[in-house]
């Protein structure tokens, strides 16, 4: 007998009586790993046309998280991961310093590189005594001029330790961008800038950490460099590694998963990708503080047309997701998200967070130019595992390149079309969720996962549930 499996369009969720009112109602919290919890369980996915700095930034602010790619040498991943880290914060810790002799020139460039409007002049013991910031060196010309000739010397400062009520007084009091906090020996003991403050109030869903910084995530392989890697981004603050493996029910992905925990126990790990419930349970019994689910059903990929192999996902995300109930490790559904309707039915199918690619590739903050063909915008997205990513591996790691033939790829690499800041597709994919946790009647995910009923439908229930032909908006 051949099991029958599902994907997100062969079904519909039954709407039920609701007692709430209002989508605002509905709370979409859900877990990406057993630590991180996520208001918008939305994850960008860890590829090169998808997520770096910017777009973890951006998805860490709207309440989701972004998973910084592993085709980067070390030094590269940790940059992205430590620039997310940065990004905001309650206190920054080690602000950005340089000596009163350095010049004005190399204050351009240190401001430049690491995108701040400012820096902090210390003295040999560490002891604060300027401020240097973009509008004192914008127009000086002589740029071996020294720092301690432009910047400014009255600092108003606040004290280690000191609420965030108090340091906003004295910003709104001074008019100040940033308050360094000085220790009773004028020691130099972190920043707090006026940025980081409205920041905090124009994103109250964003995820963070107890420091008020960002979450971000980053993913590794499974060979060569792995270990190294994954204490190098978890010592740049990275939340989460991801183990990213095509086939992760696999001896060697649950060795390193092993590995990996031995090394450091507190290394929050999502290894996968499974599309089975042994998959998901071998990789949680080696230690996995959550699953990735999804084999072959992403916009870019091919795995299932080149190998023959893959289980159709909503009926992977149900398999795999036993594991949630018995095991308490919760799964992430990876690839094949369309519309926000398929967001809503993995969820509901029992995942606790989801992957998102396609969707998020064509927006402002994903790496990568904008094309202009024929009047309209596109951007390039490319599977992992196609020709061009794979090649352009080999070319980073100097492997050889010669042979394009013996490349089996996985993948395709395409385009899809622009679409704006990813805060509008964000915005977009949740208010569809909370509108389709509403018709099962589910204020939040452990009540979507019993309350939700799945009907079975043909394909003229799919095509009568599209939109008619010649809509001209929506
Ligand atoms: P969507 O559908 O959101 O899926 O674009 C994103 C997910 O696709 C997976 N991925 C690949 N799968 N070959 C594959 O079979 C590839 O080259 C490839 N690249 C990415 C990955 O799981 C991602 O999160």
């Amino acid at each position: 007998m051949i099991p029958e499996a599902l994907t997100f369009k062969d079904v519909l969720l039954t709407p039920r009586r609701s007692p709430i009112a209002s989508r605002g109602q509905v709370d979409t919290t859900g877990r990406f790993s057993r630590k991180i919890q996520l208001k918008v369980p939305l994850v960008s996915a860890n590829m090169d046309t998808v997520t770096e700095a910017e777009m973890a930034i951006a998805m860490a602010r709207l309440g989701g998280l972004g998973i910084v790619h592993r085709f980067l040498s070390i030094a590269e991943e940790v940059a992205e991961v430590a620039k997310v880290k940065r990004a905001e914060s309650v206190v920054i810790e080690d602000p950005y310093t340089l000596g009163p002799d350095a010049t004005v020139g190399e204050a351009q460039r240190m401001m430049e590189d690491r995108e701040v409007g400012g820096l902090l002049i210390v003295d040999r013991g560490g002891k604060l005594i300027g401020v240097v910031t973009e509008r004192d060196v914008r127009f000086e010309e002589r740029e071996s001029r020294r720092v301690s000739e432009v910047m400014t010397r009255k600092l108003i400062v606040g004290t280690p330790g000191m609420g965030e009520a108090a340091a906003r007084a004295l910003l709104a009091k001074h008019k100040l961008e940033k308050l360094p906090l000085v220790d009773k020996r004028g020691g130099l003991a972190g920043l707090i800038t006026a940025k980081d403050i409205l920041k905090r109030r124009r994103f109250p869903d964003a995820s963070k950490d107890s420091k008020g910084r960002l979450l971000v995530g980053a993913a590794i392989g499974v060979v060569g460099d792995y270990l190294e890697r994954a204490q190098a981004l978890h010592d740049a603050g990275a939340d989460v590694l991801v183990l990213d493996v095509a086939h992760g029910h696999a001896d060697h992905v649950i060795k390193a998963v092993r590995a990996l925990k031995r090394q450091k126990r507190s290394f929050e790990l999502v290894a996968g990708n499974v599309a089975t419930f042994e998959g998901a349970r071998d990789l949680a019994a080696a230690g996995a503080d959550a699953i990735k689910v999804g084999v072959g059903p992403g916009a870019t990929c091919s795995t299932r047309v080149v190998t023959g192999s893959g289980v159709p996902q909503l009926s992977a995300v149900m398999d795999a997701a036993r594991i949630t109930k018995l095991r308490g490790v919760p799964i992430c559904a990876d690839g094949g998200i369309r519309d926000s309707g398929d967001i809503t039915k993995a969820l509901a199918g029992g995942a606790s967070s989801i992957m998102i690619g396609s969707l998020l590739a064509g927006t402002d903050e994903s790496p990568g130019w904008t094309i202009v063909r024929g009047g309209m915008k596109y951007k390039v997205y490319r599977g992992m595992a196609s020709l061009g990513a794979t090649m352009g591996r080999r070319k980073k790691e100097n492997s050889r390149l010669d042979d394009v033939s013996e490349v089996v790829p996985e993948g395709v690499e395409s385009t899809v079309p622009y679409r704006g800041a990813a805060a509008e597709v964000v915005h977009q994919l949740a208010g569809g969720l909370r509108s389709g946790m509403s018709y099962s009647g589910a204020k939040d995910l452990k009540s979507f996962w019993k309350n939700a009923k799945f009907v079975r439908i043909t394909g003229a229930g799919w095509t009568e549930s599209m939109p008619a032909k010649g809509v001209i908006s929506g």
